[in-house]
């Protein structure tokens, strides 16, 4: 039996990232930000996927982009409610288990959930004015 391995190239990265899109699109709790609320070119999102997760997993500075900016103004057209950040973590969590295990597979669940946190916490900010 092949054992699980870890994330070690942009090309783990591109799986990782187009498998969590296959059920993200598909799912009832957060599928229409994907579709709907911001509809979007595929072809030229998940390139910006690949070079955030490189960034974060790989060290190396190819991401240049602001997304708490995207995300707040995505909450200004329809909220991001707990439920949201709760279902994409887990649906993150799962595909990242279902394919790879070690140490990078660990910080891109931690990176994750920390980044959500943030980004939940700027949400809250923004809708109470503070920002
Ligand atoms: C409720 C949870 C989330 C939903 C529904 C969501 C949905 C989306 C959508 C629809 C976009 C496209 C926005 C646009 O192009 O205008 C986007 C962009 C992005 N998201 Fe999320 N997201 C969520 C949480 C997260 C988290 C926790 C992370 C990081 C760990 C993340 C990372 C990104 C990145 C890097 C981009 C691209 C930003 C750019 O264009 O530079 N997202 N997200």
């Amino acid at each position: 039996m092949e054992s699980v391995k870890d994330i070690k190239s942009v090309t783990d990265v591109q799986r990782l990232v187009d498998a969590f899109y296959t059920k993200v699109l598909d799912d009832e709790v957060i599928g229409h930000f994907f579709t709907r609320v911001v509809p979007l070119d595929l072809d030229v999102h998940l390139p910006i996927l690949y070079r955030f997760w490189e960034n974060m997993l790989l060290d190396r500075p190819v991401y240049q982009g602001n997304p708490m900016l995207k995300h707040l103004a995505m909450d200004a057209i329809s909220p991001m409610e707990p439920q949201h950040f709760a279902r994409w973590l887990e649906l993150w969590k799962e595909t990242v288990d279902t394919y790879f295990a070690g140490e990078l597979a660990e910080k891109a669940k931690y990176r994750a959930e920390q980044i959500a946190l943030l980004m939940q916490h700027k949400v809250d900010a923004r809708r109470k004015g503070y920002h």
